[in-house]
């Protein structure tokens, strides 16, 4: 287990060759249907503890896909939540295609404020709505390469589901990532069987869709197979799969994008702040120093949504339920 050799019969009886060699080997652990694997020297740290890898099996589903780009590029397109009011939409309720409608529809303007933590950043996408109300949807980045995003609410933005989701962006070299995608149910219930399936065709994940190398069908070799005719009247995009939608978009600015010739607006906000924190991690790491998102301050954290007066400030009216305090309170399951 720790990479030594344990045998060597093609050396003689009393040589102690074998002593000598050995094998990379690093701790590995399974949890949440993952298994994680620790690349550092010494000993690891703390296990990971997200709301995530603490529900039940049947209360959760992991799934990896092979993204042809750049860790960073697909982790930012993760960050980014303006886009989602575009790139994912449904043109008509006249299509029996995955997308986003309903709230989605509520034309931006929108605004993204972004609260830099110890383990990374919350950031809020704050979208107006009619009647002097707004539409606030709660993320979290935990570095180095983790991404909640809120799910709760129905179309009529009050029906409220339990249901969260995230992102883990692991790099296999410069120009390639496997994301390891999950959906989460909180509180008792289990994730119905339809709900599975639902959730994981209209991400792009349906049977089928990769193959065993978790390479899309959807890939930059075919054009993502976007299809013109739904682009001109059923979806935004013309592609399949809300997810398949992201790395369409990703992995067609090329493997590693130059930002140099980046113009960052507004909404970008979040993608700006994580890059700062990424960059300020680099030049100020201290050996032995425990790296941001180790700390078990981002123990219960759970990416939120919720329709509210223009006046809530979602730091601290809000704060409950997309960091919920350890004895219980706020939206706990
Ligand atoms: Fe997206």
């Amino acid at each position: 287990m720790d990479g030594r050799c344990v045998d060597m019969p093609t050396e003689p009886p009393e040589s102690d060759f074998r002593s000598r060699i050995r094998l990379a080997a690093y701790p590995t652990l399974e949890l949440g249907g993952v298994v994680w694997a620790y690349l550092g020297e010494g000993a690891p740290p703390a296990l990971p503890r997200f709301e995530w890898t603490g529900l039940r099996d049947d209360q959760r589903v992991v799934t990896r896909t092979w993204q042809e780009c750049n860790w960073l590029q697909a982790l930012e397109g993760g960050i980014d939540s303006m886009h989602a009011s575009t790139l994912h939409t449904t043109l008509t309720p006249d299509t029996g295609r995955a997308g986003l409608s309903g709230l989605w529809t509520v034309p931006v303007p929108l605004s993204d404020e972004v609260e830099v933590t110890d383990y990374g950043h919350a950031y809020a996408s704050i979208r107006p709505m009619p009647g002097g109300r707004k539409w606030v949807k709660v993320y979290h980045y935990v570095m180095p390469c983790h991404t909640f995003f809120p799910f709760e609410l129905g179309g009529d933005g009050e029906t409220l589901q339990p249901i969260v989701n995230g992102h883990m962006f692991v790099p296999m070299d410069d120009e390639n990532t496997m994301v390891y995608n999950w959906i989460g149910k909180y509180g008792d219930d289990a994730l119905t069987g339809s709900e599975r399936e639902i959730l994981e065709w209209s991400r792009g994940r349906a049977p089928g869709e990769v193959d065993d190398r978790h390479r899309k069908r959807r890939n930059r070799d075919v054009d993502w197979l976007i299809d013109r005719a739904v682009q001109k009247s059923e979806t935004y995009s013309g592609i399949d799969g809300i997810n398949n939608q992201d790395h369409a978009v990703q992995e067609s600015m090329g493997p590693i994008v130059d930002r140099s010739k980046e113009t960052l607006g507004t909404t970008d906000a979040a993608v700006i702040a994580t890059r700062r924190i990424l960059l300020a991690r680099l030049t100020r790491a201290a050996p032995g120093e425990d790296p941001p998102g180790v700390a078990p301050t981002y123990y219960r954290l759970r990416a939120i949504e919720r329709v509210v007066d223009a006046g809530v400030d979602w730091r601290t009216e809000l704060r409950d339920l997309y960091d919920r305090p350890a004895d219980g309170t706020g939206a706990d399951g």
